[in-house]
């Protein structure tokens, strides 16, 4: 459509001398006597290109002066050396327009903005540095995400968004009004799409989905949303330690990958948002992670001298508080716990012959607890039926999902990774609420 350039094209690959054209957006507009430099940024990259302008612009005074942060902008010129530090080039414009004006009353100078604040501007908050790195931090692992999978011959579900079933048999599910007359049935929105992705994988093998998934938990925490994408991954003939192998390799590839591809975002995560973040992320990449089964994990917190807020006892489902002792103090690096308390588990899980405990693990890192949470599923039809009946959920239901225990069952194991959770723990940013571009949480849906 046009000869327009992309920054981050221009700053890698150009060279002195090459005539471009740029559009995008002021971060910022500096004006001093005889000469204005005007940083242009496109979202390609972290950094802007610097623009320079002078009088012999026909609009230098009627229109360049009067630039400020915010306005859009196209410029033409050849691009000469930086006298600058931080760049090798920038841009002697021979012509440069106005696209669109920003009136007054922008939001976003130049000033450092809270994140909150910054959430209640949620359609220009990717004009920002920070929220600019998390996007393309987001696009590079769901692009790794998807390279991760299909190198490995596992094909993508896409699992229904609206549905009958409580795939965790918790109850945390927004009901879709109008339902009962249009389907015949209270449908919800999906929780989780594994239960569909069980009936791919004991057809096709190796499947997963990656989409978003709901929950009408009220948590109004820093780690939960009402809306978030979820990734899951599940395997025919495969056991509880394949899919830890599998977990572990997952989230080294996408660390990988994303360390990679977007070095300059990291450094500014290093730098200003989490110090340390770039050296951990590393650090997860190289390790083995740690697996430990629930009793274990519990014995070292009881025996840990610590005074957490919930006491331990073998039992209780791990708290936050537990999995950052563990996955930092205890272990310094991430860790698998397998084999839960059934009573804390989903009624899906495989009955372990001790018959207290499940084939559950969750993937447990530094900073964010858990970020991975799957089993082993019960292929058993009867113990599936049993436990499906302490959990009050109804045959009539499920009746599909037994079906597959009785048409050619076989061991099969997957797991769910929060996404969120897993550019949050890659960024380092506190809250879930700045990792995703539009937010869901109690008492807040707008955009
Ligand atoms: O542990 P969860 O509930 O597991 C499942 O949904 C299984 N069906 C997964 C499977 O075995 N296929 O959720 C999986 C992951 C968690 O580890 C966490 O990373 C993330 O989803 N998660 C959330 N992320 C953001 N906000 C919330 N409210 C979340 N709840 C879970």
């Amino acid at each position: 459509m046009s000869d327009a350039r992309r920054v981050a094209e221009v700053l890698r690959a150009g060279r002195p001398g090459d005539d471009v054209l740029v559009r995008g957006w002021l971060r910022t507009a500096r004006h001093a006597k005889g000469v204005s430099f005007l940083e242009v940024s496109d979202g390609s990259c972290f950094a802007g290109l610097q623009v320079v302008a002078d009088p012999e612009l026909p609009n230098f005074e009627a229109e360049v002066r009067k630039l400020g942060t915010g306005c859009a902008v196209e410029a033409r010129g050849a691009l000469v050396e930086s006298p600058g530090k931080g760049q090798r080039v920038e841009l002697q414009a021979r012509e440069l327009s106005l696209v669109g004006g920003v009136d007054d009353d922008y939001p976003l100078q130049k000033k450092r903005h809270s994140f909150e604040f910054l959430r209640t501007i949620a359609h220009l908050r990717p004009r920002t540095n920070t929220f600019g790195a998390v996007l393309r931090v987001r696009n590079a692992a769901a692009r790794a995400v998807h390279g991760f999978f299909q190198e490995r011959g596992f094909v993508l579900l896409h699992a229904p968004i609206i549905t009958l079933s409580d795939a965790e048999g918790a109850g945390e599910m927004f009901p879709v009004a109008g339902s009962e007359e249009f389907f015949g049935s209270q449908a919800h929105l999906t929780v989780s799409g594994q239960l569909e992705a069980e009936i791919a994988a004991l057809a096709l093998g190796q499947v997963y989905t990656f989409g978003p998934t709901f929950r009408a938990e009220n948590s109004n925490t820093s780690r939960h949303l009402a809306e978030f994408w979820m990734i899951e991954p599940e395997m025919a003939f495969c056991d509880l330690a394949g899919n830890a192998d599998l977990a572990e390799a997952f989230l080294k590839h996408v660390i990988q990958q994303v360390l990679a591809d977007c070095p300059d975002d990291m450094t500014f995560f290093d730098q200003r948002i989490d110090p340390g973040v770039r050296e951990r992320l590393e650090h997860v990449v190289a390790s083995e992670f740690e697996r430990l089964t629930y009793d274990e994990a519990v014995g070292l917190l009881e025996g840990s001298g610590r005074d957490f807020e919930f006491p331990v006892r073998w039992g209780i489902d791990l708290q936050s508080e537990h999995e950052r002792w563990l996955a930092e103090e205890k272990v310094g690096r991430p860790l698998v716990v397998t084999d839960y308390p059934r009573e804390i588990k989903a009624f899906y899980m495989y009955l372990n012959d001790d018959e207290r405990s499940v084939r559950a693990m969750d993937v447990l890192v530094p900073r964010v607890g858990e970020i991975v949470g799957g089993s082993q599923r019960e292929h058993r039809h009867d113990v599936l039926r049993q436990r499906m009946a302490e959990a009050g959920l109804p045959e009539e239901q499920y009746w599909w999902y037994l079906d597959l225990r009785r048409y050619g069952s076989v061991p099969h194991a997957g797991f769910g990774v929060g996404f969120e959770r897993l550019v949050q723990f890659m960024t380092g940013m506190a809250n879930i609420r700045d990792v995703i571009p539009f937010p869901r949480v109690p008492g807040y849906a707008e955009f």
